[in-house]
């Protein structure tokens, strides 16, 4: 459940701009619970359920799995977390009905999000990051071929396993993706911001670590994290 005390927080921006990456290490530093859409819905196509095959057209084709699918698992999970320490949600919501649908679900409780962290980066570097990506099928680790590689070639540094390509991460259906971003998933930036949802923009083309760096210290000075500096 999501209680009071702990920040909520929408991640956004284009395919590539870093959203699990950075969403992963915020998480680990200050305690907070990351729920990934992507993650959820790959993790129940890998269960084989029925679900899972009607999801498989619309992800490997890097089209939006349709809101009233994504709405009740989404919904469903963040009720199953216990984030007291705060919640960031990564890749969702992704369309302003997804928006309209977390809003009323988080209005009965009385918590609404309370800022959106938005990170960009040039189409070049979207592309390249998207391309070169690779993942463990197993743990779920992010790599990078070149800015990011695992120690042993194409092995898993954690766990071992023969790192994988997701099948959306050709260059054809990044395109895809991204006009969509543009198209369904910017209008929520607007939505947040009429209802006057705090919008940190962070430029996301630099190292991973001096973009959390720069995401952390944003969230810090307004107060919904909290800095691990403790006075000796
Ligand atoms: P999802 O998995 O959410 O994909 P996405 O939004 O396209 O985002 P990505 O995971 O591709 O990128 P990211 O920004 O997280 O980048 P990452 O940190 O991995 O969704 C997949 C599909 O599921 C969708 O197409 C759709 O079908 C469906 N779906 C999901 N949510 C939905 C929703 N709400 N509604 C409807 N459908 C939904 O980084 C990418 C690469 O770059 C990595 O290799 C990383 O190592 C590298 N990298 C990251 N940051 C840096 C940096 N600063 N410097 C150098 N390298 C970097």
């Amino acid at each position: 459940m999501v209680r009071s005390g702990g920040a909520r927080i929408v991640m956004m921006g284009p395919p590539g701009a870093g959203k699990g990456s950075v969403s992963e290490r915020l998480a680990d530093n200050f305690g907070l619970v990351h729920l990934s859409s992507g993650d959820i819905l790959r993790a129940e196509r890998a269960s084989g359920s029925e679900l899972g095959e009607k999801l498989k057209k619309y992800m490997d084709a890097g089209e939006l799995v349709p809101d009233e699918i994504v709405t009740e698992i989404m919904i469903k999970a963040i009720s199953q977390q216990d984030s007291s320490n705060g919640l960031l949600l990564d890749g969702f919501p992704r369309t302003v009905q997804q928006a309209q649908r977390l809003g009323e679900a988080l209005d009965k409780i009385a918590l609404p999000i309370q800022a959106v962290l938005l990170l960009d980066a040039p189409e070049e570097v979207l592309i390249r990051r998207i391309t070169g990506r690779r993942i463990c099928p197993k743990c779920g680790r992010v790599y990078h071929v070149d800015t990011m590689p695992p120690v042993n070639d194409s092995i898993c540094d954690l766990c071992g396993t023969k790192l994988i390509q997701r099948d959306d991460d050709t260059e054809q259906v990044v395109h895809e993706r991204i006009c969509l971003y543009h198209q369904e998933t910017e209008p929520v930036i607007e939505y947040y911001h009429k209802l006057g949802t705090r919008m940190i923009k962070v430029d996301a083309d630099a190292p991973i670590d001096e973009v959390v760096s720069r995401a952390a210290d944003r969230l810090t000075r307004i107060g919904l994290l909290e800095s691990k500096e403790r006075p000796a």
